[in-house]
């Protein structure tokens, strides 16, 4: 079998906030890649023998005193080097160029226009927009050097901003662009990254789903022998997929715990029951402990307590399930490469504010060893393995629902029939999103209840009753987020069937808040 991994395009981050957005490109071409931070050891980068090193945009300046920058040893490695913004000044300045503040920031579209062709271009239209964001531009550039492109007519700056816009060495595998390829606002931006993986870093294309699957069955079998192994189902995308990987490998030495805590979706238990027991016949076990938990949470309206009683209450259940089971060694968990990465960008405001709840606490507490089959893939190449396996698109394409559930959705205390109110309008939202079309177009939607009631009036008769936020955003991660600019009759059908479907609500608002400032869950 090929190692998938004997591929690697290594990404040095020096803090853009689009770095991961390059390794998610290079990835959907078909070859693995890695980030480390920027002055992550020239010998392990030696040892990890990548096919090319991509050095990342950043938001320092290259002449800075405390600047991140690199060894020059690494341009004496004979890896191919592409430097994208940042990554082009500091090997200008680094070789002997000069980097300058530019009088006019060039931010926005440029037209490249193409000077000399080359492998690096190869498909690429004579001119084509790309997308700019830099603050400092080379002045001139180092021997040895050649300019390949420009962009002579920015459109939106007001000078000509980028007479290198593209730049290479004469003699060593060394390229810059001083635009971000990996942007979606630049046109054919994956095909200057196909082609230095393929024409200038010569990879042939070993990352797929397919040989994923078929080297992480290998793995996990020799991982776990003949153990046992117990995995938290929580019927979201990752710990579905972790499961369906691990049943791929290990089958019925896997057993899945499906805990209800009373805070799921709309006839969401039945539904996980059915995929994982009925249909995919996996080791399944169903835990009803809704009303241990609601009785923990009856009149706990903080959120942080909420979560804390939550997650307790959860290692309390699956502990006494894994005591049922036996001797258990292993715990699946579905860890993505986002949290794993070491880097200098990546750990956005979110983890701190929030005391995410997960699995957390368990590994130590029972002396479990941890599968993390998904540990070196991003959120979409999960969804493409959960297809690969064969779990279903309805499952595979859902949107994400925090570890506390609907606790956080329901502000105030969390009653039964509060949680019903939540549940019934969150289905009104989601299936409208699906009829029309909206829901594959945004990140995460959903409804919350607010502990607030307003006055209304329905049918000649006052009404006093409660208010339920809708919530949509766009988003790449989860970090950051826009709110969805859904259409107001999208928007206007949902409110009219809350307020007509759900006893006890009169009124629908919308969250029109980005984050940040705001998070995406309301608590
Ligand atoms: P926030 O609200 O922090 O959410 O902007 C970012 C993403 O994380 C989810 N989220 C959670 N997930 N446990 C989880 O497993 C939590 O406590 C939690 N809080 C928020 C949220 O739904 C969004 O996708």
């Amino acid at each position: 079998m090929t190692d998938l991994h004997q591929e690697l395009i290594l990404i040095l981050d020096f803090g853009s906030q689009y770095t991961q957005l390059i390794a998610r490109r290079v990835r959907e071409q078909g070859v693995y890649s890695e980030i480390k931070p920027f002055n992550f050891p020239l010998e392990r980068i030696k040892a990890l023998a990548p096919k090319g090193i991509i050095l990342s945009g950043g938001p320092a300046s290259v002449y800075q005193l405390d600047a991140p920058l690199l060894g020059k040893e690494i341009f004496d490695l004979n890896i191919p080097i592409l430097g994208i913004c940042y990554g082009l000044q500091l090997i200008s300045h680094l070789l002997g160029g000069k980097v300058t503040k530019a009088d006019h920031r060039e931010y926005g579209h440029a037209m490249l226009e193409i000077s000399t062709a080359h492998l690096l271009l190869e498909n690429i239209a004579h001119q084509s927009k790309v997308w700019m964001s830099h603050g400092d531009r080379v002045e001139q550039l180092p021997d040895g050097f050649a300019v390949l492109a420009q962009t002579p007519n920015a459109v939106l700056a007001q000078t000509p901003n980028s007479p290198y816009a593209i730049i290479k060495h004469s003699t060593k595998q060394i390229y810059g662009l001083q635009f971000h390829p990996e942007v979606a606002h630049t046109d054919q931006g994956e095909r200057f990254i196909q082609n230095f993986i393929y024409n200038i870093a010569a990879c042939h294309g070993l990352w797929t789903p397919q040989s994923f699957i078929e080297e992480s069955v290998q793995h996990i079998r020799q991982q776990v022998g003949s153990e046992k192994v117990i995995c938290a189902l929580s019927g979201g995308v990752d710990s579905s997929v972790a499961a369906a990987l691990v049943n791929e490998a290990i089958g019925s030495q896997l057993t899945c715990v499906f805990v209800n805590n009373g805070l799921l979706r709309y006839k969401e238990a039945e539904q996980v029951c059915y995929i994982f027991e009925k249909q995919a016949k996996f080791n399944f076990r169903y835990v009803d402990a809704s009303q241990k938990f609601l009785a923990r949470l009856e009149n706990v309206v903080d959120p942080e307590q909420k979560r804390k009683i939550i997650g307790d209450e959860f290692i309390q259940t699956f502990e006494a399930v894994a005591h049922e089971i036996g001797e258990v060694k292993f715990l699946v968990q579905g860890t993505l490469y986002p949290d794993v990465i070491e880097s200098v960008s990546t750990k956005g405001p979110s983890a701190v504010i929030k005391s995410h709840h997960n699995v957390g606490g368990l590994p130590e507490k029972m002396h479990l060893k941890l599968i993390e089959p998904l540990r070196e893939l991003f959120k979409d190449e999960v969804r493409q393995v959960g297809r690969e396996l064969g779990l279903s698109d309805q499952l595979i394409s859902r949107h994400p629902f925090p570890g506390p559930g609907l606790a956080v959705r329901i502000l105030g205390a969390i009653t039964p029939e509060r949680i019903a109110i939540v549940q019934q309008a969150d289905h009104i939202f989601i299936s409208e999103l699906h009829k029309t079309g909206w829901y594959h177009k945004v990140w995460q939607a959903f409804a919350v209840l607010l502990p607030v009631q307003t006055v209304g009036v329905m049918g000649d008769e006052r009404t006093y009753e409660s208010v339920i936020a809708l919530r949509a955003v766009t988003s790449e991660d989860a970090m950051t987020a826009d709110w969805a600019k859904i259409d107001p009759e999208v928007l206007g059908g949902v409110a009219n069937r809350i307020i007509n479907e759900v006893r006890g609500v009169n009124r629908v608002v919308y969250d029109i808040s980005s984050k940040p400032p705001g998070t995406i869950e309301w608590e």
